[in-house]
């Protein structure tokens, strides 16, 4: 076969693989799953809320395997237990998305320092700890590939939530360290990076007509995004057609970030 022939349509394809996606029943997180059942992957969710009827029913629909794992990532010893549980269900874990984050908004002077810690142990540290062990144990079975979510806040900062954008600049630390730590072990590590797209993490923020005016009128695309616009890339990168792409941020976001 020659280089040219390496290459196909199935190069896409997520057929027999088992995708971990973390927070995936709802928001953008729905949307990476229902992607990857599309595909052809089976999937292992931990969740935290307890609506799980919309995932059940769209991934029942596109007829893959669904395995619901509920539980707070915060708390270490159910973060420890999401990978054994998943090799002890599907006996293999090959991709992971780092999906799950909450945000919230107060003004830097007054900003809580509780709130501070858990935007950071759930959007920066859990990342590391769950990626650090998926990543392990993709290396001793050949490979496999970690999505981390950043943000169009992992390059630039707005006001009132200084820990998240600490947290997503944090997640571009953490995708290329893993790049580095993993990429001899055919495990590739890379961020899809969000613009403004609406769902229940900016429910509070889009009430506010003169922020979504300012998002839409900043972005290029004169729109702000829907899931949809995330899926293709997310399955991109976990598939074999991104296998030379390692340690790199996609900012899905109709050109936001690019813009002053
Ligand atoms: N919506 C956007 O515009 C946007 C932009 C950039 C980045 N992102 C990122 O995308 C990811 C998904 O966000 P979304 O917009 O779908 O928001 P969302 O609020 O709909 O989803 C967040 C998910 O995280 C889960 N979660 C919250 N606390 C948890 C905890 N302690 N343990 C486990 N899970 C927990 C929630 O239950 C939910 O499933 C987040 O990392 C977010 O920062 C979103």
């Amino acid at each position: 076969m020659n280089d040219y022939e390496k290459f196909s349509a199935d190069s896409f394809r997520l057929d027999g693989k088992v995708a971990v996606i973390t927070g995936a029943n709802q928001g953008l997180g729905l949307a990476y799953a229902v992607a990857f059942a599309k595909m052809g992957a089976d999937l292992f969710i931990p969740h935290f809320t307890d609506d799980v009827a919309e995932i059940t029913a769209l991934i029942g629909k596109e007829g893959r395997k669904l395995h619901l794992y509920q539980g707070d990532l915060s708390d270490k010893a159910y973060l420890d237990s999401i990978v054994p549980r998943c090799m002890e269900v599907y006996g293999r874990l090959d991709i992971l998305v780092n999906n799950a984050g909450m945000n919230h908004f107060a003004p830097f002077e007054q900003f809580p320092d509780e709130r501070f810690q858990q935007i950071i142990q759930l959007n920066m540290n859990a990342c590391y700890y769950l990626g650090r062990q998926a990543g392990l144990c993709m290396k001793e079975h050949g490979g496999g590939k970690i999505i981390n979510v950043g943000s169009a806040l992992s390059f630039t900062a707005d006001d009132n939530c200084p820990p998240y954008v600490v947290a997503k600049h944090g997640v571009t630390g953490i995708t290329r360290c893993f790049a580095n730590e993993l990429g001899k072990y055919n495990v590739q590590c890379n961020a899809i990076c969000p613009g403004f797209i609406a769902t229940d993490m900016n429910a509070g923020q889009r009430v506010n007509a003169g922020f979504t005016d300012k998002i839409t009128a900043r972005t290029p695309a004169g729109r702000w995004g829907d899931s949809s616009d995330l899926m293709g890339t997310v399955v991109f990168l976990a598939s074999p057609a991104s296998d030379y792409i390692n340690g790199w941020m996609i900012s899905v976001d109709g050109g936001f970030t690019c813009t002053l």
